[in-house]
């Protein structure tokens, strides 16, 4: 398997031209607000672990580190606490939301709920979500309209399995989870929506997509958010990438032009890593 993703993405990388012969970042092209976030997932297993992971990655941004936002998706119960140690240094972020307002759905958490602890921003749409537990790009558009609604802000995630990827699906699997994900969402709303690239192959695999690869989706993501809007709302949406992100492969990914931000999994349990992640190099 391993020698198969690799010649594949030695083919795929040639496959995908990038759509920008320029080596200038995303904020000096367009300023578009790079955007690092970290995603915690079922980690770590005590609070006490998770304040020390929160202070010390706080504590990693100076008045040195690049002009970017920055937020850890959190399990719920950690959040209130997790905010109290990063103070205003970042944002403190759930992993997802029930698109329910109240009432009988058992261990379910509402978005007026996380609002009223002053959270700002949810993931919906993440690929463990929609594999594992099975959500739908219906339930996950109910997520991503509830949290609107709520005046919160969402990260819709997308992306294609390996077999897709492999039949050169990845764009069309984008456009329809772009499509159904931000159903009903309007052009000025999409200032509350930020998008994360996130390749199921990629992600916990070590397998980073290539910067050209990654940003040649990103820029098909970005026409299909100027199909589905107009250019400047395709100009202004931010665009992660997320899928084996690490202290190596960060500052090449941030130098790609449609390349907003990046949305970190396994390093961002680590504080030196994420902490060189924020720190990104362009
Ligand atoms: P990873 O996870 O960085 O561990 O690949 C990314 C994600 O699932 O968001």
């Amino acid at each position: 398997m391993k020698l198969a993703i690799a010649s594949l993405l030695a083919c795929s990388a040639a496959a995908f031209a990038p759509s920008i012969q320029t080596s200038r970042s995303s904020t000096e092209l367009y300023g578009r607000k790079p955007f690092i976030s970290g995603n915690w997932k079922l980690n770590p297993q005590t609070k006490e672990e998770a304040l020390k992971l929160g202070g010390d990655i706080a504590a990693s941004i100076t008045e040195d580190s690049p002009d970017a936002d920055v937020a850890l998706f959190v399990p719920y119960v950690f959040i209130e606490s997790t905010m109290g140690v990063v103070g205003d240094k970042l944002s403190v972020g759930a992993e997802g939301v029930c698109p329910e307002g109240n009432g009988a759905f058992t261990g379910a958490i509402s978005s007026s709920m996380l609002d009223s602890i002053g959270v700002k921003w949810a993931l919906a749409g993440h690929s463990e979500r929609r594999v594992i537990f099975k959500e739908t790009d219906e339930y996950i558009n109910s997520q991503c309209v509830k949290l609107i609604e709520q005046g919160m802000s969402v990260m819709l995630c997308i992306g294609e399995s390996l077999a897709e990827f492999e039949q050169d699906l990845a764009g069309s699997v984008c456009a329809v989870q772009l499509k159904k994900g931000l159903k009903g969402v309007t052009k000025e709303q999409l200032s509350q929506v930020a998008i994360a690239y996130e390749p199921i192959w990629a992600i916990g695999t070590g397998k980073v997509a290539t910067p050209e690869i990654a940003n040649s989706v990103h820029a098909t993501c970005r026409s299909i958010i100027a199909d589905m809007y107009d250019d400047e709302a395709a100009d202004s949406v931010r665009i992660l990438y997320g899928g084996s992100v690490t202290p190596e492969s960060v500052d090449e990914l941030m130098s790609q032009p449609d390349i907003d931000g990046a949305l970190v999994g396994g390093a961002s349990l680590d504080s030196e890593k994420f902490a060189r992640i924020i720190n990104f190099q362009v």
